[in-house]
């Protein structure tokens, strides 16, 4: 780490809720990850309102007018840097990111998933836990590589599938666990705690297991 803060880079499309829970966490216990900017590929991201009331600089980079993702990478990874960025952060980035942007931030790129990783990489993760009749379900942090959904496993937090469980249901349980557990391994990177090794993720130097560290409620 270069300095004593860890400045944070945050990515997202959406609502931002894991961003809301990443800026709580930071107020709630200081450490050294700082959020320095979130930056959206949609103007009406919420999570853009959300940074702004917490005092977070924001932009804003919509593809069209790009000549393809490449294009468009190499000016979002030009608009990252100039925040110069030890970490980055997916937060609901709905974007598939081009070998060149994954390598050029190698190490220091997470990303959040709603599923157990290796399962349901993509899309309708809840609806495919509870199609397949899956007894547990849950969400997962990892280091991104050029493998879509498919890097080095931090964190996994796993919950039961209930009976009575719908795809809102259970997609409200793990959107809680999500917030829970990025601001946990955001918290071990900012601290040096966290790195990503020839092999796999590391955790205080030691490997973490291949499904990262588990949180079973
Ligand atoms: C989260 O559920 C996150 O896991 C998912 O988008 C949602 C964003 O919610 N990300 C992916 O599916 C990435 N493959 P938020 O905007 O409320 O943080």
């Amino acid at each position: 780490m270069p300095s004593e803060s860890c400045n944070v880079v945050v990515l997202l499309s959406g609502s931002g809720s894991n961003l809301q829970a990443l800026i709580d966490s930071t107020r709630a216990a200081p450490g050294p990850a700082r959020i320095c900017a979130v930056i959206a590929n949609r103007a009406d991201a919420y999570g853009l309102q959300r940074a702004q009331a917490a005092g977070i600089p924001t932009a804003v980079l919509e593809h069209p007018g790009f000549e393809g993702r490449e294009a468009f990478d190499a000016a979002l990874a030009e608009l990252i840097d100039g925040f110069s960025p030890d970490l980055v952060v997916l937060a609901g980035f709905m974007r598939i990111l081009s070998a060149g942007f994954v390598r050029h931030y190698q190490g220091r790129l997470l990303n959040i998933h709603p599923s157990l990783l290796p399962k349901y990489k993509g899309l309708h993760t809840h609806r495919r836990a509870l199609e397949a009749g899956d007894a547990e379900h849950g969400c997962s942090v990892h280091f991104v590589t050029e493998e879509l959904d498919g890097g080095p496993l931090v964190v996994q937090a796993v919950l039961p599938v209930e009976p009575d469980d719908t795809v809102e249901s259970l997609a409200q349980r793990v959107h809680h666990h999500e917030h829970q557990i990025y601001p946990l391994a955001v918290r071990w990177f900012a601290e040096g705690r966290l790195r990503l090794g020839a092999e796999g993720a590391l955790l205080d130097a030691q490997p973490l297991p291949a499904c990262g560290h588990l949180i079973r409620s």
